[in-house]
């Protein structure tokens, strides 16, 4: 199947950003690892970070015609902030899994709540760079059920 994994704002500087929080791993690192993984479960995976709200919006709305069948996404900090992510991926109407590497229910209150988590399939967190691997598994058994 045709998957779409989305990082939002911040996450291109993983591996220096707060290591104590989301670790060492590069994003570039994980979207190499995430590829191959899917790759070996007969995806196709394609990636996109952006620190730009309507980047995001537009690329799910690209989701429709291009035919991605699945959208990984870690939406940083628009998970607490963004109704037009939500409206975004809810007007596509595609299944997504929303992932986080760090335990946001673990943290501070204001990222206990998510604009998306309700129109998800599920919600990965607290797992750091094996959140995406988990999120992928979790994408592949919902595709072949
Ligand atoms: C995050 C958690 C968010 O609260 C935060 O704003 C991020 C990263 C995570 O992966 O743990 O940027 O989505």
């Amino acid at each position: 199947a045709k998957l779409l994994l989305l990082n939002g704002p911040n996450l291109n500087l993983l591996g220096t950003r707060e290591p104590e929080v989301y670790g060492n791993t590069t994003l570039a690192d994980i979207e190499q690892h995430l590829t191959e993984a899917a790759t070996k479960l007969k995806h196709e995976l394609d990636c996109l970070q952006s620190n730009h709200e309507g980047v995001l919006i537009d690329r799910i709305h690209d989701t429709a015609p291009d035919g991605t069948d699945f959208i990984l996404i870690n939406p940083g900090a628009f998970t607490h902030t963004s109704v037009a992510l939500r409206d975004a991926l809810a007007g596509v109407a595609k299944p997504f899994i929303e992932l986080h590497l760090s335990n946001v229910h673990a943290r501070e209150s204001f990222r206990q709540h998510s604009y998306l988590a309700d129109l998800a399939v599920g919600v990965i967190a607290g797992f750091g760079r094996h959140s995406y691997d988990l999120a992928l598994q979790a994408a592949h058994h919902h595709l072949s059920r």
